[in-house]
């Protein structure tokens, strides 16, 4: 994502306090765990539709982090944003136990790589996408440095 925004790539450069919410930034953009699952225990009604019991929901939580109604121009990245709260990390009595330390994890991450690398290019020819069936994101993702 920074490398398709170099500007934004630079100003984090210049302002490390921006980088906790770039981290939440691009935790909404680019969901690491875009679906979630649910079974159902009883019949349950949603927008006029019932879902039955014992079938399957499937939770577009990586979609609902771009909905326009909650984030106005949901497709477009943007590290200033006001996010409050995204669904990257579920919702509710199963939110992720480790979302916390992801946090600092993405946080101290980042704050290293651009101190080391200010500007990158990705080699998307290279580049490969993990293909999990909950999780989304890169198996590899060479980049070239100045
Ligand atoms: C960027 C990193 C991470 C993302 C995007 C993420 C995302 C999620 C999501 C979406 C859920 C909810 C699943 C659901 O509702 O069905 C979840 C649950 C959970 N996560 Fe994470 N997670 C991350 C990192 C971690 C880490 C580092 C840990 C542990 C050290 C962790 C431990 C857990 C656990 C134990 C649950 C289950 C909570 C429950 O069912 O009550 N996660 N995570």
């Amino acid at each position: 994502m920074l490398a398709e925004h170099p500007d934004q790539r630079a100003e984090l450069v210049g302002d490390r306090s921006l980088i906790p919410n770039a981290i939440e930034e691009l935790l909404r953009y680019e969901a690491p765990s875009p679906v979630q699952a649910r079974y159902m225990a009883r019949h349950v009604e949603h927008h006029g539709q019932t879902v039955r019991e014992g079938s399957v929901m499937v939770l577009l939580n990586g979609s609902a982090n771009r909905d326009d109604r909650r984030f106005p121009d949901g497709d477009r990245f943007d590290i200033h944003r006001e996010i409050g709260q995204h669904l990257s990390f579920g919702y509710g009595i199963h939110f992720c136990l480790g979302a916390a330390l992801a946090r600092l994890e993405g946080r101290v991450a980042l704050d290293e790589v651009l101190r080391r690398f200010p500007e990158w290019e990705v080699d998307w020819d290279n580049a490969k996408m993990a293909r999990t069936s909950t999780v989304r994101g890169w198996e590899s993702l060479p980049v070239r440095t100045p």
